[in-house]
Protein backbone atom coordinates (compact mmCIF):
# COMPACT_ATOMS: atom_id res chain seq x y z
CA UNK A 1 0.00 0.00 0.00
CA UNK A 2 1.85 3.12 -1.42
CA UNK A 3 1.56 6.45 0.92
CA UNK A 4 -0.37 9.63 -0.24
CA UNK A 5 2.15 11.89 -0.57
CA UNK A 6 0.64 15.81 -0.69
CA UNK A 7 3.59 17.95 -1.54
CA UNK A 8 4.19 21.17 1.21
CA UNK A 9 4.19 24.84 0.21
CA UNK A 10 7.39 26.32 -0.76
CA UNK A 11 9.56 27.06 2.39
CA UNK A 12 13.10 28.32 3.65
CA UNK A 13 14.49 26.18 6.21
CA UNK A 14 17.62 27.96 7.89
CA UNK A 15 19.06 25.07 10.16
CA UNK A 16 21.31 26.79 12.92
CA UNK A 17 24.17 24.44 13.97
CA UNK A 18 23.93 23.29 10.30
CA UNK A 19 27.41 21.18 10.36
CA UNK A 20 26.37 19.50 13.43
CA UNK A 21 25.96 16.01 14.28
CA UNK A 22 22.04 16.08 14.23
CA UNK A 23 21.73 17.83 10.43
CA UNK A 24 24.07 15.05 9.80
CA UNK A 25 22.60 11.74 10.83
CA UNK A 26 18.90 13.27 10.66
CA UNK A 27 17.90 16.71 9.37
CA UNK A 28 19.93 16.82 6.21
CA UNK A 29 18.80 12.93 5.41
CA UNK A 30 15.42 13.24 6.16
CA UNK A 31 15.26 16.87 3.86
CA UNK A 32 16.43 14.43 0.95
CA UNK A 33 13.84 11.82 1.23
CA UNK A 34 11.27 14.03 1.29
CA UNK A 35 12.44 15.70 -1.53
CA UNK A 36 12.87 12.36 -3.45
CA UNK A 37 9.11 11.70 -2.14
CA UNK A 38 8.19 14.44 -4.09
CA UNK A 39 7.18 16.06 -0.56
CA UNK A 40 9.62 19.33 -0.52
CA UNK A 41 9.61 20.91 -4.13
CA UNK A 42 12.09 22.42 -6.09
CA UNK A 43 11.36 26.01 -5.09
CA UNK A 44 12.36 24.99 -1.21
CA UNK A 45 15.48 26.11 0.06
CA UNK A 46 17.50 24.64 3.36
CA UNK A 47 20.28 26.99 4.21
CA UNK A 48 23.12 25.83 6.75
CA UNK A 49 24.15 28.43 9.17
CA UNK A 50 27.03 27.52 11.56
CA UNK A 51 30.43 28.79 12.97
CA UNK A 52 32.58 27.20 10.58
CA UNK A 53 34.38 29.09 7.57
CA UNK A 54 32.23 27.34 4.37
CA UNK A 55 30.88 28.32 0.98
CA UNK A 56 27.55 26.74 -0.57
CA UNK A 57 30.19 24.56 -2.73
CA UNK A 58 31.19 23.31 0.75
CA UNK A 59 27.90 22.95 2.54
CA UNK A 60 27.20 20.89 -0.59
CA UNK A 61 29.77 18.26 -0.08
CA UNK A 62 29.23 18.24 3.53
CA UNK A 63 25.78 17.35 2.86
CA UNK A 64 26.62 14.88 0.06
CA UNK A 65 28.60 12.79 2.75
CA UNK A 66 26.24 12.92 5.46
CA UNK A 67 23.38 11.72 2.95
CA UNK A 68 25.18 9.17 1.49
CA UNK A 69 26.25 8.08 4.95
CA UNK A 70 22.96 8.20 6.27
CA UNK A 71 20.33 7.79 3.80
CA UNK A 72 22.81 5.56 1.37
CA UNK A 73 19.76 3.17 1.06
CA UNK A 74 17.35 5.31 -0.68
CA UNK A 75 16.45 4.21 -3.97
CA UNK A 76 16.65 7.47 -5.12
CA UNK A 77 20.03 8.94 -4.05
CA UNK A 78 21.92 8.60 -7.47
CA UNK A 79 18.73 10.48 -9.48
CA UNK A 80 17.65 13.00 -7.32
CA UNK A 81 21.10 13.75 -4.78
CA UNK A 82 22.33 16.54 -7.13
CA UNK A 83 18.82 18.11 -7.59
CA UNK A 84 18.65 18.20 -3.84
CA UNK A 85 22.00 19.72 -3.04
CA UNK A 86 21.15 22.13 -5.67
CA UNK A 87 18.62 23.41 -3.29
CA UNK A 88 21.14 24.12 -0.50
CA UNK A 89 23.00 27.09 0.67
CA UNK A 90 25.40 28.30 3.80
CA UNK A 91 25.40 31.08 5.40
CA UNK A 92 29.15 31.47 8.32
CA UNK A 93 26.92 32.52 11.35
CA UNK A 94 28.18 33.60 14.95
CA UNK A 95 24.95 32.99 17.07
CA UNK A 96 25.88 34.86 20.04
CA UNK A 97 27.13 37.63 17.98
CA UNK A 98 26.39 39.61 15.12
CA UNK A 99 28.70 38.22 12.09
CA UNK A 100 26.76 36.99 9.28
CA UNK A 101 23.52 37.89 10.14
CA UNK A 102 23.36 40.69 7.36
CA UNK A 103 24.18 37.68 4.69
CA UNK A 104 22.04 35.70 6.04
CA UNK A 105 18.98 38.37 5.53
CA UNK A 106 20.30 38.73 2.34
CA UNK A 107 20.08 35.37 1.48
CA UNK A 108 16.33 34.72 2.63
CA UNK A 109 15.24 38.13 0.88
CA UNK A 110 11.84 39.66 1.33
CA UNK A 111 9.77 36.70 -0.38
CA UNK A 112 6.17 35.56 1.16
CA UNK A 113 7.26 32.14 1.68
CA UNK A 114 7.24 29.75 4.91
CA UNK A 115 10.29 30.11 6.83
CA UNK A 116 11.44 27.97 9.72
CA UNK A 117 14.50 28.07 11.70
CA UNK A 118 15.78 25.07 13.07
CA UNK A 119 17.66 25.45 16.43
CA UNK A 120 19.94 22.59 16.12
CA UNK A 121 22.36 24.07 18.82
CA UNK A 122 22.44 23.70 22.42
CA UNK A 123 19.97 25.31 25.03
CA UNK A 124 22.03 28.03 25.99
CA UNK A 125 22.20 29.52 22.55
CA UNK A 126 18.15 29.26 21.79
CA UNK A 127 17.81 32.94 23.73
CA UNK A 128 20.40 34.51 21.79
CA UNK A 129 19.04 32.98 18.22
CA UNK A 130 15.22 33.90 19.41
CA UNK A 131 16.39 37.42 19.97
CA UNK A 132 18.97 37.95 16.59
CA UNK A 133 16.07 36.31 14.86
CA UNK A 134 14.11 39.34 15.74
CA UNK A 135 16.35 42.03 15.70
CA UNK A 136 17.63 41.65 12.21
CA UNK A 137 13.64 41.50 11.28
CA UNK A 138 14.18 37.79 9.66
CA UNK A 139 11.23 36.48 10.99
CA UNK A 140 7.05 37.48 10.36
CA UNK A 141 3.82 36.74 12.24
CA UNK A 142 4.33 33.43 10.61
CA UNK A 143 7.68 32.00 10.79
CA UNK A 144 8.32 28.81 13.16
CA UNK A 145 11.63 28.09 15.72
CA UNK A 146 12.07 24.46 16.19
CA UNK A 147 14.33 23.46 19.34
CA UNK A 148 15.66 20.15 20.31
CA UNK A 149 15.53 18.15 23.61
CA UNK A 150 17.09 18.85 25.52
CA UNK A 151 14.54 21.00 26.97
CA UNK A 152 16.40 22.18 30.28
CA UNK A 153 17.46 19.71 32.62
CA UNK A 154 14.92 20.85 35.30
CA UNK A 155 11.90 22.68 35.64
CA UNK A 156 13.48 25.69 36.69
CA UNK A 157 15.81 25.60 33.50
CA UNK A 158 12.84 24.74 31.60
CA UNK A 159 11.14 27.38 32.31
CA UNK A 160 13.81 30.01 31.45
CA UNK A 161 14.07 28.85 28.11
CA UNK A 162 9.89 28.63 27.85
CA UNK A 163 10.26 32.34 28.11
CA UNK A 164 13.14 33.51 26.36
CA UNK A 165 11.77 32.25 23.45
CA UNK A 166 8.05 33.28 24.90
CA UNK A 167 9.54 37.23 24.35
CA UNK A 168 10.26 36.62 20.73
CA UNK A 169 7.95 34.14 19.20
CA UNK A 170 4.29 33.22 19.97
CA UNK A 171 3.55 29.57 21.30
CA UNK A 172 1.85 28.53 18.39
CA UNK A 173 4.86 29.14 16.39
CA UNK A 174 7.35 27.12 18.78
CA UNK A 175 8.06 23.08 17.46
CA UNK A 176 9.19 21.77 20.39
CA UNK A 177 10.60 18.03 19.22
CA UNK A 178 10.25 14.97 20.87
CA UNK A 179 11.72 12.49 18.29
CA UNK A 180 8.92 9.63 19.54
CA UNK A 181 5.64 11.72 18.61
CA UNK A 182 6.97 11.40 14.80
CA UNK A 183 7.53 7.52 15.15
CA UNK A 184 4.41 5.70 12.79
CA UNK A 185 4.22 3.36 15.57
CA UNK A 186 3.42 5.83 18.18
CA UNK A 187 0.90 8.36 16.19
CA UNK A 188 -0.72 4.49 15.76
CA UNK A 189 -1.01 4.37 19.69
CA UNK A 190 -3.53 6.99 18.70
CA UNK A 191 -5.09 5.57 15.80
CA UNK A 192 -5.82 2.08 17.15
CA UNK A 193 -7.16 3.50 20.74
CA UNK A 194 -9.30 6.33 19.03
CA UNK A 195 -10.16 4.78 15.49
CA UNK A 196 -11.75 1.53 16.97
CA UNK A 197 -14.37 0.53 19.11
CA UNK A 198 -12.88 -2.80 19.98
CA UNK A 199 -10.25 -1.32 22.86
CA UNK A 200 -11.64 1.89 23.96
CA UNK A 201 -14.43 0.64 26.08
CA UNK A 202 -12.07 -1.96 28.04
CA UNK A 203 -9.48 0.98 28.46
CA UNK A 204 -10.08 1.91 32.30
CA UNK A 205 -8.88 0.13 35.40
CA UNK A 206 -12.06 -1.66 35.44
CA UNK A 207 -10.75 -4.43 32.93
CA UNK A 208 -7.17 -3.11 33.18
CA UNK A 209 -4.93 -4.60 35.64
CA UNK A 210 -1.62 -3.18 34.98
CA UNK A 211 0.30 -1.21 31.57
CA UNK A 212 4.41 -1.95 31.26
CA UNK A 213 5.86 0.58 29.34
CA UNK A 214 9.20 -0.72 27.95
CA UNK A 215 12.14 1.05 25.83
CA UNK A 216 15.43 -1.16 25.86
CA UNK A 217 18.27 -0.18 23.95
CA UNK A 218 21.03 -2.55 23.24
CA UNK A 219 23.74 -0.26 22.94
CA UNK A 220 25.83 1.40 24.98
CA UNK A 221 26.35 5.23 25.84
CA UNK A 222 29.06 5.34 22.90
CA UNK A 223 30.28 8.25 22.31
CA UNK A 224 27.77 10.95 23.63
CA UNK A 225 29.25 9.92 27.26
CA UNK A 226 29.93 13.34 28.14
CA UNK A 227 26.19 14.34 27.59
CA UNK A 228 24.80 11.73 28.88
CA UNK A 229 26.79 11.66 32.26
CA UNK A 230 25.10 15.03 32.81
CA UNK A 231 21.79 13.47 32.38
CA UNK A 232 21.11 10.31 32.89
CA UNK A 233 18.16 8.10 32.08
CA UNK A 234 15.31 9.69 33.86
CA UNK A 235 15.91 13.21 31.95
CA UNK A 236 17.28 11.94 28.47
CA UNK A 237 14.43 9.09 28.34
CA UNK A 238 11.41 9.01 30.78
CA UNK A 239 10.75 12.76 31.34
CA UNK A 240 10.40 13.26 27.35
CA UNK A 241 10.00 9.77 25.06
CA UNK A 242 8.29 7.50 27.83
CA UNK A 243 6.16 10.20 29.31
CA UNK A 244 4.82 11.03 25.46
CA UNK A 245 4.41 7.33 25.55
CA UNK A 246 2.43 7.30 28.63
CA UNK A 247 0.25 10.37 27.84
CA UNK A 248 -0.86 8.86 24.63
CA UNK A 249 -1.77 5.56 26.54
CA UNK A 250 -3.54 6.80 29.29
CA UNK A 251 -5.19 10.23 27.59
CA UNK A 252 -8.80 10.96 26.96
CA UNK A 253 -10.21 10.60 23.65
CA UNK A 254 -9.68 14.37 22.52
CA UNK A 255 -12.58 15.65 20.76
CA UNK A 256 -10.57 15.93 17.57
CA UNK A 257 -7.05 15.19 16.30
CA UNK A 258 -5.91 18.81 16.37
CA UNK A 259 -3.01 20.39 18.40
CA UNK A 260 -4.63 22.17 21.26
CA UNK A 261 -7.30 19.23 21.83
CA UNK A 262 -4.39 16.47 22.04
CA UNK A 263 -2.14 18.33 23.77
CA UNK A 264 -4.57 19.48 26.65
CA UNK A 265 -5.57 16.04 27.02
CA UNK A 266 -1.72 15.01 27.55
CA UNK A 267 -1.20 17.60 29.55
CA UNK A 268 -4.16 16.64 32.12
CA UNK A 269 -2.34 13.02 32.55
CA UNK A 270 1.29 14.38 33.70
CA UNK A 271 -0.96 16.84 36.46
CA UNK A 272 -2.67 13.50 37.43
CA UNK A 273 0.62 11.79 38.07
CA UNK A 274 1.15 11.22 41.84
CA UNK A 275 4.99 11.67 43.28
CA UNK A 276 6.58 9.06 43.36
CA UNK A 277 7.58 6.96 46.99
CA UNK A 278 11.61 5.92 47.03
CA UNK A 279 10.73 2.17 46.96
CA UNK A 280 9.00 2.63 43.64
CA UNK A 281 11.82 3.29 41.81
CA UNK A 282 15.02 1.51 40.79
CA UNK A 283 17.98 2.95 39.12
CA UNK A 284 20.71 1.00 37.39
CA UNK A 285 24.14 1.44 35.87
CA UNK A 286 25.69 -1.39 33.58
CA UNK A 287 28.96 -3.35 34.10
CA UNK A 288 31.33 -4.36 31.87
CA UNK A 289 31.74 -7.98 30.32
CA UNK A 290 35.12 -9.38 28.76
CA UNK A 291 33.99 -7.81 25.56
CA UNK A 292 31.93 -4.73 26.52
CA UNK A 293 33.48 -1.91 28.49
CA UNK A 294 30.93 -0.94 31.91
CA UNK A 295 29.11 2.69 31.92
CA UNK A 296 31.93 4.23 34.05
CA UNK A 297 34.77 3.15 31.80
CA UNK A 298 32.59 4.52 28.71
CA UNK A 299 31.97 7.98 30.21
CA UNK A 300 35.58 7.49 31.68
CA UNK A 301 34.52 8.06 35.43
CA UNK A 302 34.66 5.45 38.15
CA UNK A 303 32.98 7.46 40.38
CA UNK A 304 29.83 8.46 38.34
CA UNK A 305 26.75 8.00 39.97
CA UNK A 306 24.76 8.42 36.41
CA UNK A 307 21.38 6.34 35.88
CA UNK A 308 21.52 4.24 32.51
CA UNK A 309 18.29 2.59 33.61
CA UNK A 310 15.32 3.13 35.34
CA UNK A 311 12.44 1.36 36.39
CA UNK A 312 9.33 2.88 38.18
CA UNK A 313 5.80 2.57 39.38
CA UNK A 314 3.74 5.15 38.33
CA UNK A 315 0.08 6.09 39.12
CA UNK A 316 -2.72 8.27 37.58
CA UNK A 317 -4.92 9.84 39.87
CA UNK A 318 -8.17 10.31 38.04
CA UNK A 319 -11.35 8.11 37.49
CA UNK A 320 -10.11 5.99 34.30
CA UNK A 321 -6.90 5.19 35.62
CA UNK A 322 -7.38 4.84 39.94
CA UNK A 323 -6.10 1.25 40.91
CA UNK A 324 -4.21 0.21 37.83
CA UNK A 325 -0.12 0.96 38.08
CA UNK A 326 1.90 2.32 35.19
CA UNK A 327 5.39 0.19 35.21
CA UNK A 328 7.82 2.18 33.25
CA UNK A 329 11.53 0.99 32.18
CA UNK A 330 14.32 1.99 29.83
CA UNK A 331 17.92 1.05 29.91
CA UNK A 332 20.97 0.48 27.79
CA UNK A 333 22.93 -2.18 27.06
CA UNK A 334 20.05 -4.67 27.59
CA UNK A 335 19.10 -7.85 26.43
CA UNK A 336 17.71 -6.35 23.10
CA UNK A 337 16.59 -3.01 21.28
CA UNK A 338 13.12 -3.54 21.95
CA UNK A 339 9.94 -1.14 22.77
CA UNK A 340 6.60 -1.81 23.46
CA UNK A 341 3.51 -0.75 25.20
CA UNK A 342 1.65 -3.90 27.30
CA UNK A 343 -1.85 -3.57 28.49
CA UNK A 344 -2.41 -6.71 30.44
CA UNK A 345 -6.00 -7.22 31.37
CA UNK A 346 -7.89 -8.31 34.55
CA UNK A 347 -8.41 -12.21 34.60
CA UNK A 348 -11.94 -13.40 33.95
CA UNK A 349 -14.45 -12.81 36.80
CA UNK A 350 -14.76 -16.50 37.17
CA UNK A 351 -13.49 -19.18 35.36
CA UNK A 352 -16.07 -22.07 34.15
CA UNK A 353 -13.29 -24.44 33.57
CA UNK A 354 -11.98 -24.75 37.07
CA UNK A 355 -8.52 -24.43 38.76
CA UNK A 356 -6.76 -27.05 36.65
CA UNK A 357 -7.06 -24.48 33.45
CA UNK A 358 -4.59 -22.20 35.22
CA UNK A 359 -4.69 -18.53 35.21
CA UNK A 360 -5.11 -16.62 31.23
CA UNK A 361 -4.80 -13.35 30.72
CA UNK A 362 -5.16 -11.23 27.62
CA UNK A 363 -2.59 -8.81 27.03
CA UNK A 364 -2.70 -6.47 24.18
CA UNK A 365 0.90 -5.47 22.80
CA UNK A 366 1.95 -2.48 20.78
CA UNK A 367 5.01 -3.32 19.66
CA UNK A 368 7.38 0.38 18.69
CA UNK A 369 10.49 -1.14 17.54
CA UNK A 370 11.54 -3.32 15.85
CA UNK A 371 8.66 -5.36 13.96
CA UNK A 372 6.29 -2.67 14.65
CA UNK A 373 2.73 -4.17 15.24
CA UNK A 374 0.26 -4.94 17.58
CA UNK A 375 -0.34 -8.70 19.12
CA UNK A 376 -3.04 -9.55 21.03
CA UNK A 377 -2.70 -12.35 23.47
CA UNK A 378 -6.10 -14.57 23.19
CA UNK A 379 -6.91 -17.70 25.76
CA UNK A 380 -7.76 -20.44 23.39
CA UNK A 381 -8.53 -24.53 23.70
CA UNK A 382 -5.31 -26.37 23.82
CA UNK A 383 -5.61 -28.37 20.82
CA UNK A 384 -6.09 -32.09 21.13
CA UNK A 385 -8.52 -34.92 22.79
CA UNK A 386 -6.86 -34.07 26.89
CA UNK A 387 -10.11 -32.39 27.69
CA UNK A 388 -10.61 -28.69 28.23
CA UNK A 389 -6.82 -27.08 28.64
CA UNK A 390 -6.33 -23.67 27.78
CA UNK A 391 -3.13 -21.88 26.26
CA UNK A 392 -2.52 -18.54 25.00
CA UNK A 393 -1.48 -17.77 21.74
CA UNK A 394 -0.81 -14.16 19.98
CA UNK A 395 -3.15 -12.67 17.24
CA UNK A 396 -0.30 -11.39 15.79
CA UNK A 397 -0.26 -8.54 12.93
CA UNK A 398 2.98 -7.51 11.95
CA UNK A 399 2.35 -3.95 10.21
CA UNK A 400 4.77 -4.01 7.37
CA UNK A 401 2.69 -8.04 6.74
CA UNK A 402 -0.71 -6.63 6.92
CA UNK A 403 0.13 -3.85 4.81
CA UNK A 404 2.50 -4.59 2.07
CA UNK A 405 6.05 -4.19 1.56
CA UNK A 406 6.14 -0.31 1.55
CA UNK A 407 4.45 -0.33 4.87
CA UNK A 408 8.21 -1.70 6.05
CA UNK A 409 9.65 1.46 4.94
CA UNK A 410 8.96 3.58 7.54
CA UNK A 411 9.87 7.48 6.92
CA UNK A 412 12.17 8.50 10.13
CA UNK A 413 10.56 10.33 12.30
CA UNK A 414 12.47 13.60 11.41
CA UNK A 415 10.96 13.66 7.92
CA UNK A 416 7.68 13.84 9.23
CA UNK A 417 8.19 16.27 12.31
CA UNK A 418 10.13 18.48 9.55
CA UNK A 419 7.28 18.27 7.27
CA UNK A 420 4.17 19.12 9.80
CA UNK A 421 6.83 22.46 11.04
CA UNK A 422 6.29 23.23 7.44
CA UNK A 423 2.57 22.72 7.57
CA UNK A 424 2.43 24.15 10.72
CA UNK A 425 0.68 21.03 12.57
CA UNK A 426 1.93 21.25 15.99
CA UNK A 427 -0.33 18.36 16.99
CA UNK A 428 3.28 16.64 17.55
CA UNK A 429 5.40 18.81 18.96
CA UNK A 430 5.46 19.36 23.01
CA UNK A 431 3.88 22.22 24.11
CA UNK A 432 5.72 24.62 26.72
CA UNK A 433 3.25 23.97 29.59
CA UNK A 434 3.26 20.23 29.14
CA UNK A 435 7.16 20.22 29.07
CA UNK A 436 7.03 22.28 32.13
CA UNK A 437 4.34 19.95 33.87
CA UNK A 438 6.70 16.31 33.28
CA UNK A 439 10.08 18.06 34.73
CA UNK A 440 7.39 19.23 38.13
CA UNK A 441 6.98 15.30 38.06
CA UNK A 442 10.91 14.09 37.51
CA UNK A 443 12.71 17.05 39.27
CA UNK A 444 11.27 15.56 43.03
CA UNK A 445 12.18 11.86 42.00
CA UNK A 446 15.78 13.25 40.75
CA UNK A 447 16.42 15.03 43.67
CA UNK A 448 15.35 12.00 46.25
CA UNK A 449 18.15 10.64 44.87
CA UNK A 450 20.58 12.65 44.95
CA UNK A 451 19.93 13.67 48.49
CA UNK A 452 19.93 9.82 49.06
CA UNK A 453 23.66 9.77 47.98
CA UNK A 454 22.97 5.77 47.08
CA UNK A 455 24.62 4.74 44.04
CA UNK A 456 22.69 3.12 41.22
CA UNK A 457 22.64 -0.67 41.63
CA UNK A 458 24.69 -2.72 38.76
CA UNK A 459 23.38 -4.85 36.21
CA UNK A 460 25.12 -7.05 33.75
CA UNK A 461 25.40 -5.93 30.14
CA UNK A 462 22.72 -7.93 27.83
CA UNK A 463 20.58 -8.64 30.86
CA UNK A 464 16.97 -6.82 31.61
CA UNK A 465 18.07 -4.73 33.92
CA UNK A 466 19.08 -4.73 38.01
CA UNK A 467 17.33 -7.53 40.08
CA UNK A 468 15.26 -4.76 42.40
CA UNK A 469 13.86 -3.86 39.20
CA UNK A 470 12.76 -7.92 38.88
CA UNK A 471 11.71 -7.21 41.86
CA UNK A 472 9.48 -4.08 42.04
CA UNK A 473 7.08 -5.73 39.96
CA UNK A 474 7.32 -9.34 41.71
CA UNK A 475 5.88 -7.63 44.85
CA UNK A 476 2.90 -6.65 43.61
CA UNK A 477 2.65 -10.41 42.13
CA UNK A 478 3.61 -9.49 38.06
CA UNK A 479 6.05 -9.81 36.54
CA UNK A 480 7.86 -7.88 33.43
CA UNK A 481 7.37 -8.83 30.18
CA UNK A 482 10.85 -10.57 28.74
CA UNK A 483 12.89 -8.09 26.54
CA UNK A 484 13.15 -9.49 23.21
CA UNK A 485 12.77 -8.50 19.85
C1 LIG B 1 17.46 9.99 22.32
C2 LIG B 1 18.29 9.74 23.54
O1 LIG B 1 16.58 11.06 22.53
O2 LIG B 1 16.71 8.81 22.03
C3 LIG B 1 19.23 8.56 23.33
O3 LIG B 1 19.06 10.90 23.83
C4 LIG B 1 18.43 7.34 22.90
O4 LIG B 1 19.98 8.27 24.50
C5 LIG B 1 17.51 7.68 21.74
O5 LIG B 1 19.36 6.34 22.51
C6 LIG B 1 16.58 6.52 21.42
O6 LIG B 1 15.90 6.81 20.24
P1 LIG B 1 15.42 5.67 19.26
O7 LIG B 1 14.67 6.38 18.19
O8 LIG B 1 16.67 4.97 18.76
O9 LIG B 1 14.58 4.73 20.06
Amino acid sequence: MASRVIPVQPFDLVIFGGTGDLARRKILPALFRRYCAGQMGAEARVIGAARADMDDAGYRDFARAAITEFSADSAYAHTHLDDFLARLGYVTLDAGGDEGWGALKKTLGEGERIRAFYFSVGPSLFGDLAARIETHGLAGADARVVVEKPFGRDLASARALNSALARHFDETQIYRIDHYLGKETVQNLMAIRFGNMLFEPLWNSQYVDHIQITVAESGGVGARGEYYDKSGAMRDMVQNHIMQLLCLTAMEPPAKYDPHAVRDEKLKVIRALGPIEPADVVRGQYEGSESLPSYQSEVGSDETDTESFVALKARIGNWRWAGTPFYLRTGKRLRARASEIAVVFKDAPHSIFGADAGRHRNILTIRLQPNEGIEMGVTIKEPGPGGMRLVDVPLDMTFSEALGPDAADVPDAYERLIMDVIRGDQTLFMRGDEVEAAWEWTDPIIEAWEASGTAPCTYAPGSAGPDDALALMHRDGRRWREIRT
